[in-house]
């Protein structure tokens, strides 16, 4: 099938690039020309494993082509996908201008039927604001051109973002019309191999269940976050709490590490945005905004657990200290460092004036493009290059490779043998025997 995406950011790009991928004619507008110029001679603008082997070849192929022209992509599909940004505005509702404007610009050009599919993650009710400002646009041409608009949200993670494009757990369509979750099932049918993983459903539904989906890991995590602070506070061990409940199949293992809390462009995002409807449909979430406020007092634990332990000693708190930070991005195998926890803490450590020498084995361009040149901070190319002349290692984000270094020359390194693990990646006796003093997460220590 024909089809053209607008929108070549990771949702676009990705679900762009599958689809060619599987065979269909894919065009991708974006209106930032120096990405398209980019993207078409293999330039990806964003780190995602695999995803650059998969442009460049489906791009050979004739299948995957990119440009500014949006007029000439909606001639190109019989499908045209809005996979755009919605940004939060100032009061935490998804700011839609960048998806409307995309509508209207589909309304100017629209020559044939079509089926516009909403993949950007949008409030209830966008649908029928896109339907109506296409309308509009084709209004204002005297055209009467029939189309559909589906909502088609996307439930892809970042640094796992092609295999579960490839391999969805679900084909979630919300429309109100079978002619168009008919064209949807063909698009999606090399997806929907073996079992079906479509779920049909009408339109708000489907709007919702992409927040209601997120807002529930989103709160599966402050309640890790909360359970740890409360185990921290009793002597107990959140590590074997976890355990202790994941086991139970109706509470899973899934999403159940604490943390420095969670960050990325979604999660904090849609339980802000879905908040944000729920007081204006009259509703109080008072769930929704524990969960954002226990995330919020998590992101500034790691620095309040460095805080306590060096107001215990003879330091001036941090001031003059030198940390070694593991980890920037806002989780591993992704370069993103949108509301990473990394953020918060090093504007803590900088406050209390301390030093921080950094490294993450993808996001060091992101930082130095977040930071730029300051004397406090000093990128460095390796793990164990950030610790030279450190005096403790703060793990941020749980790469693999920070996984198990060697403790002998942690010890030796540090200028205090201090380790603050805020991802709970290391074992605390294996720390200690090293002659480290550790502080994790919910660990009593
Ligand atoms: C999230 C969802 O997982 C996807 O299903 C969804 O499609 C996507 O948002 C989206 O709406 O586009 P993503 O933001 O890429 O994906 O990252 P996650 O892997 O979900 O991690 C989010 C944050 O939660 C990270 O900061 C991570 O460190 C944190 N986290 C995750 C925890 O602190 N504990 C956990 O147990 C799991």
């Amino acid at each position: 099938m024909r089809v053209a995406i607008f929108g070549t950011g990771y949702v676009g790009l990705v679900t762009g690039t599958c689809l060619a991928e599987v065979g269909h004619d894919v065009v991708c507008v974006d209106i930032d020309q120096a990405k398209v110029d980019g993207l078409g001679r293999g330039i990806i603008p964003i780190y995602e494993p695999g995803l650059e082997p998969m442009v460049k070849a489906n791009h050979a192929a004739g299948r995957l082509a990119f440009t500014t022209d949006a007029a000439a992509g909606i001639a190109h599909g019989q499908v045209v996908f809005i996979a755009v940004g919605t940004p939060p505005d100032e009061d935490g509702s998804a700011d839609l201008q960048y998806v409307l404007a995309v509508a209207r610009t589909i309304g100017r050009h629209l020559t044939q039927p079509m089926v516009v599919v909403n993949k950007s993650t949008v409030p209830v009710g966008t649908a029928d604001k896109v339907r109506a400002a296409i309308a509009e646009a084709l209004a204002a041409r005297g055209e009467e051109i029939t189309f559909d608009v589906v909502s088609n949200p996307e439930f892809l993670k970042e640094g796992d973002a092609v295999a579960d494009c490839m391999r969805p757990d679900r084909i979630v369509i919300g429309a109100s019309n079978p002619e168009a979750v008919a064209v949807l099932r063909r698009l999606y049918a090399p997806f929907n191999r073996n079992r079906d993983r479509v779920v049909e459903m009408d339109v708000r539904s489907a709007e919702l269940t992409k927040y209601a989906a997120n807002a529930m890991l989103a709160t599966k995590i402050s309640f890790m976050n909360e359970i740890a602070n409360i185990a921290e506070r009793v002597g107990a061990d959140i590590e074997q709490v976890r355990q202790g409940i994941g086991s139970d199949p109706r509470i899973g293992w899934h999403f159940i590490y604490p943390g420095a809390g969670y960050g990325g462009s979604c999660f904090p995002k849609d339980v802000q945005a879905l908040a944000r409807t729920a007081s204006q449909y009259g509703h109080q979430p008072h769930l929704l905004d524990a969960v954002e406020a226990v995330n919020n007092a998590q992101k500034g634990h790691l620095f309040a657990l460095i805080q306590r332990h060096y107001d215990r000693g003879e330091d001036e708190g941090v001031r003059g200290k030198t940390f070694a930070v593991w980890g920037l991005a806002f989780k591993p195998n992704t370069d993103d460092m949108r509301a990473a926890p990394s953020r918060r803490l090093l504007e803590q450590l900088w406050e209390g004036g301390a030093i921080a020498r950094v490294y993450d084995p993808e996001a060091m361009n992101e930082a130095r493009r977040i930071f730029g040149e300051r004397e406090d901070l000093v990128f460095c190319d390796s793990a164990y290059e950030a610790l030279d002349g450190a005096d403790a290692l703060v793990v941020v984000t749980e790469w693999k490779q920070f996984r198990s270094p060697d403790f002998e020359r942690l010890r030796k390194a540090l200028g205090d043998a201090v380790v603050f693990d805020g991802r709970n990646i290391y074992e605390p006796q294996e720390i200690e025997a090293a002659g480290l003093a550790y502080y994790g997460i919910g660990r009593g220590r």
